[in-house]
């Protein structure tokens, strides 16, 4: 579905003279600010990678909402000073409103709006997943800019879809998975292989030692009509094959035949989803870009099975560089000035949500 972009005006104005924006990510354990200037370049942006949880395994939604609380105001406050402007010179706020873990949203949005409306400019709340596919469109990342429309193979630890950008507001859902998220997948197997949180790093450094055609393991879907994912079942193809050794005496060579295993399985799966996204796409626009982003998209062997299939499929692949694929406030800042610029702005009133699809960010934003 197509949802046509509507003007909510808050009162205040802006234009290309305004000032600069900040940008705030706060939708899962990642705090991050940036300020860009009117033209999108970058002035300073930070990242701060919560440590806090690590012991468990997984993000703990309380222990994220109380580090962002803990450590935004000095983080932009540091990124100000990085950027060489003060609060006064800022000409618009943007901050993550949605999808991710509700704490985290409120101490960002919250923040925003606060900085927002004690220097008189507008506030803008950004759906988290647009900003991952708006970000290609950052200038000077592709030569010749990033028209719409295009693909975007989202692929992190929360999100797993297939999308058809096609304007600011404006996108169509091709595909996503019906169970975990290719991240998620891939943080499973690596615990089931003894290795930290989160796991896709290590998996795939283990993988490097590993015999990629030593387990024929499940290749979830492909093969089947449609862009969907799943990713339940390979997991449980490694718990079986990792159950068979008695506990703590899997062989490091065995664990790393495992991880490549794995890792090509889930490379196949990809390259079928996105070959048939690709043809969805096609059946709608011409063949253009198709853009990786997400965690996920630093793994190399992931990478390279997606260009192929681009190529075969006339399309151009486009991996921003990592620090941009993984959560960051420079893609939020970018997406409030890409809506900025069509006039789009919120009100102090918006509340962020936890669930807020992509194909209905538009639609569900009054
Ligand atoms: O986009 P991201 O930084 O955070 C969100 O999930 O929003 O993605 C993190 C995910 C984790 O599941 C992590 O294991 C995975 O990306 N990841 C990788 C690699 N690097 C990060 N998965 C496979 N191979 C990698 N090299
Ligand atoms: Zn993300």
């Amino acid at each position: 579905m197509t949802i046509e972009s509507q003007t909510m005006q808050d009162g205040h104005t802006w234009d290309d003279a305004s000032g600069p924006i900040l940008g705030i990510e706060t939708s899962c354990d990642d705090t991050a600010a940036a300020v860009l200037d009117t033209d999108g370049r970058v002035l300073a942006e930070m990242v701060l990678s919560q440590a806090d949880h690590t012991p468990f395994g997984g993000v703990v939604p309380e222990i994220a909402a109380r580090a962002h609380l803990a450590h935004l105001p000095e983080l932009v406050a540091e990124v100000m000073r990085r950027a060489s402007i003060s609060f006064a010179q800022l000409g618009a706020v943007a901050a993550s409103s949605g999808p991710g873990l509700i704490g985290g949203l409120i101490v960002g949005s919250g923040f925003a709006k606060g900085v927002a409306i004690a220097q008189g400019v507008p506030f803008v709340a950004i759906n988290h997943l647009e900003a991952h596919a708006l970000t290609v469109r950052l200038p000077g990342l592709v030569p010749g800019g990033a028209p719409f429309p295009y693909l975007l193979m989202l692929l992190s630890g929360g999100h797993s879809q297939c999308v058809a950008v096609e304007g600011v507001g404006r996108h169509r859902r091709l595909g996503g998975t019906i169970d975990d998220a290719v991240g998620e997948a891939f943080d499973k197997a690596a615990k089931l292989l003894g290795l930290g949180w989160p796991g896709g790093p290590a998996l795939e450094r283990m993988a490097a030692n590993g015999d990629p055609a030593r387990h024929n393991l499940p290749r979830p879907l492909r093969g089947r009509p449609g862009c969907d994912f799943s990713f339940s079942g390979l997991k449980t193809a490694v718990a079986q094959l990792i159950a068979k050794y008695p506990p703590g005496a899997l062989p490091a060579q065995d664990a790393a035949d495992i991880a490549a295993s794995f890792q090509r399985a889930v490379a196949e799966v990809l390259a079928d989803r996105a070959s048939n996204a690709m043809a969805q796409f096609a059946k709608l626009h011409p063949p253009s870009l198709v853009v990786v982003s997400g965690g996920v998209a630093a793994n190399a062997t992931l990478r390279q099975a997606l260009q192929t299939v681009a190529a075969e499929k006339g399309f151009t692949f486009v991996a921003p560089p990592l620090r941009l694929c993984t959560d960051n406030a420079v893609m939020v800042a970018w997406a409030g000035l890409e809506r900025l610029r069509l006039g789009l702005t919120d009100g102090p009133e918006h509340a962020p949500r936890p669930r807020w699809p992509l194909d209905a960010s538009d639609m569900q934003r009054a």
